[in-house]
């Protein structure tokens, strides 16, 4: 047995959102709670098909910074030499956990058997889990599923190998592959998983406060707790601290200030963005009443201006 000491500093994390929690967005949350409160994110999934994944791409996921609460690189693919292979690499660059992606219901990977397709063949999952837990030293790998595939009569089974596979940690998203985003999620389900194996376990689907957190871990056994959309809606939501109207117009001007200067975005990209946010974003009951007029907003300089107009804090030159 390799050693699996969790590296997480806190019993909540980010949940990966591919097109949202880039580097920006998560160094901007991580910054804002204390890392006994968030204690881990995930990068969005690199998609890792034909060859091992550039240092480049690790890179770019991982982003400048770093943090007391330790970033997962999430890896999505079924080519087990091409994932164990960039999960070595990934060891290599001083990456604190691999991630597999086993939930991802979008066509591309389906199409190509990838993410949650792979929940209708544990045996392969484990053999996945298995490939990349060999290819790394010291590492944890872990592991995030959805509660099945049609249904959620293999939770157990899918569980299972994915502990089989020797991974430290599973991630369970409470929906199945077939209900995607819909619904509050069934916490049952987190209890079924946490029953059926050895390793922690950390549930996820449906937290829409912060006080949903320690409710979860509560009825559902989990030692920790993923948190999705209810972040983009509250980024303050791990340490429960109700953000004030101008730290909130805060967040979102530092935000596009990032994109702006370390991903070179231009401001259709970050005013795309902050409507991405805008969409979920309830912190300082900034959009309340107003949040049509914000989302069908395309001039994105007067969206920018408006934003900025609302704050106290003097425009940059
Ligand atoms: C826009 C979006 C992008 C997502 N991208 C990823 C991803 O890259 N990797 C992953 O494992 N899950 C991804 N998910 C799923 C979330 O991590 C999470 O499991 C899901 O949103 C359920 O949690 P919630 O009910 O708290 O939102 C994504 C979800 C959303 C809404």
């Amino acid at each position: 047995m390799k050693p699996t000491n969790l590296p997480f500093t806190g019993p909540a994390f980010l949940a990966p959102m591919e097109g949202v929690t880039e580097s920006c967005f998560r160094d901007l949350v991580l910054r804002r709670n204390a890392a006994d409160r968030l204690g881990g994110a995930f990068t969005e999934f690199a998609r890792v098909v034909a060859v091992r994944l550039p240092r480049k791409t690790i890179q770019s996921h991982l982003g400048p910074e770093r943090h007391t609460a330790p970033v997962g690189l999430q890896l999505m693919g079924q080519r087990e030499e091409m994932l164990a292979e960039s999960a070595r690499l990934a060891e290599e660059m001083g990456v604190p956990l691999v991630d597999l992606n086993f939930g991802c219901p979008a066509k591309g990977a389906l199409r190509s058997c990838a993410g949650a397709a792979l929940l209708d063949d544990p045996r392969r999952m484990e053999e996945l889990v298995r490939a990349c837990v060999d290819a790394v030293e010291s590492i944890p790998v872990t592991a995030k599923i959805r509660a099945g595939g049609e249904d959620d009569s293999n939770l157990e089974e899918i569980a299972c190998a994915v502990e089989a596979g020797g991974a430290s940690l599973l991630t369970v998203h409470c929906r199945t592959r077939e209900e995607r985003y819909r619904g509050n999620g069934d916490w049952e389900r987190l209890r079924r998983a946490v029953a059926a194996v050895d390793i922690p376990v950390c549930g996820n689907g449906g937290i829409e406060s912060h006080a949903d957190i320690e409710r979860m871990i509560s009825e559902t056994g989990c030692r920790y707790v993923m948190v999705g959309r209810a972040a983009l809606a509250d980024p303050w939501i791990f340490s429960g601290k109700r953000a004030s109207r101008e730290e909130a117009l805060s967040f979102l001007l530092d935000y596009a200030d990032l994109l702006t200067e370390r991903d070179g975005s231009t401001p259709m990209k970050v005013s795309g963005r902050l409507k991405q946010l805008i969409r979920h974003w309830r912190a300082g009951g900034l959009f309340d009443g107003e949040r049509e007029w914000w989302l069908g907003q395309r001039d994105p300089q007067l969206l920018l201006g408006k934003l900025q107009a609302m704050s106290r804090r003097p425009a940059k030159p």
